[in-house]
């Protein structure tokens, strides 16, 4: 395998527990289920509407679970579709999964076929080298006028970071806000977009692992306890995601699809952390 197609997180398997927990950006949010649920809908209305969904998110399956779509869920990983299963509210008969790597699903799924392509920010799992051929493969997938609807994450350059001295003194002044997980996550990747070694600007990659190596060495020289390492971590391992800019994310998919709709979630007036996601509608170019 070429070096630029190394799979980003390939063992990654949150288990229901811990995914149950989680909240939004991290899993979408009610309002975010609500901005791609016109888009169901009216496709729900077409004889034979084909879905295909990126990942296995539970919020997405039950949505078109409620219009009781045909759905194609495809994930490398089908442990990671087992445990989402029991967080699912609604069964869908119509569902089926496939496993594939999604830079290689031109060559087995059908091309032209799909009339709604779907996912919550799976390109965070992607090298930012390979967003081209990910956007791409969508694009083959898709029915001519076929739709996206796409959540991101999404990284301003003006965000201002903090060290990580700051981040100990928020944390010492008000812990409670680290047991609130999206203050917590907040705080966590405020101080990881100011340390290159975190976030790589260049190739966009932001590393939990390493992030939480470096709280551990504060840990290691006395500056924080062991108790705070269970607020001052992300522990999901070495999981990496990709961290567009909004210009960088809009030239890249602009080559294939025109944006329709875009949305931020309101939530991101109470949590800032909110801002770092925003969902799309994009509609298939005729040609790119
Ligand atoms: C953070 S987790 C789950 C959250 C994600 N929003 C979702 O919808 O599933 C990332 C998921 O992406 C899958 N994944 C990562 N890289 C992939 C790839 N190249 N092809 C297919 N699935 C991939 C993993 O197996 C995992 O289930």
């Amino acid at each position: 395998m070429k070096k630029t197609s190394r799979v980003l997180n390939p063992g990654w398997k949150w288990y229901w527990k811990e995914w149950e927990k989680a909240e939004p950006p991290y899993r979408p949010s009610k309002a975010e289920i609500k901005f791609w649920e016109r888009v169901v809908k009216k496709n729900a209305k077409k004889k034979n509407c084909r879905v295909l969904v990126l990942g296995t998110t539970p919020e997405i399956r039950d949505l078109l679970a409620r219009y009781k779509l045909d759905v194609t869920l495809v994930d490398i990983n089908p442990e990671m579709y087992r445990s989402m299963n029991k967080l699912m509210r609604l069964k869908n008969p119509k569902e089926k999964f496939v496993r594939t790597n999604w830079l290689q699903m031109d060559k087995v799924l059908p091309l032209n076929h799909f009339d709604i392509v779907l996912g919550d920010s799976p390109h965070s799992n992607i090298l930012f080298s390979e967003y081209d051929k990910f956007f791409k493969n969508i694009y083959l997938s898709l029915k001519k006028e076929g739709i996206l609807c796409l959540g991101t994450a999404i990284i301003s350059p003006k965000e201002k970071g903090i060290s990580y001295e700051t981040l100990i003194k928020v944390y010492r002044k008000d812990p409670s806000k680290f047991k609130e997980f999206k203050w917590q996550k907040y705080y966590l990747y405020k101080t990881g977009f100011s340390d290159k070694d975190v976030f790589n600007p260049k190739n966009l990659e932001f590393k939990e692992g390493v992030f939480d190596k470096k709280i551990e060495d504060l840990f290691k020289k006395g500056k924080i306890t062991k108790n705070d390492l269970k607020y001052l971590q992300f522990k999901v391992g070495n999981y990496t995601d990709t961290f567009p800019s909004p210009y960088i994310f809009n030239k890249t998919i602009k080559k294939y699809f025109k944006i329709l709709e875009f949305f931020i979630d309101p939530l991101s007036k109470k949590y800032p952390i909110m801002k770092y996601k925003r969902d799309y509608i994009l509609e298939k170019k005729k040609e790119f």
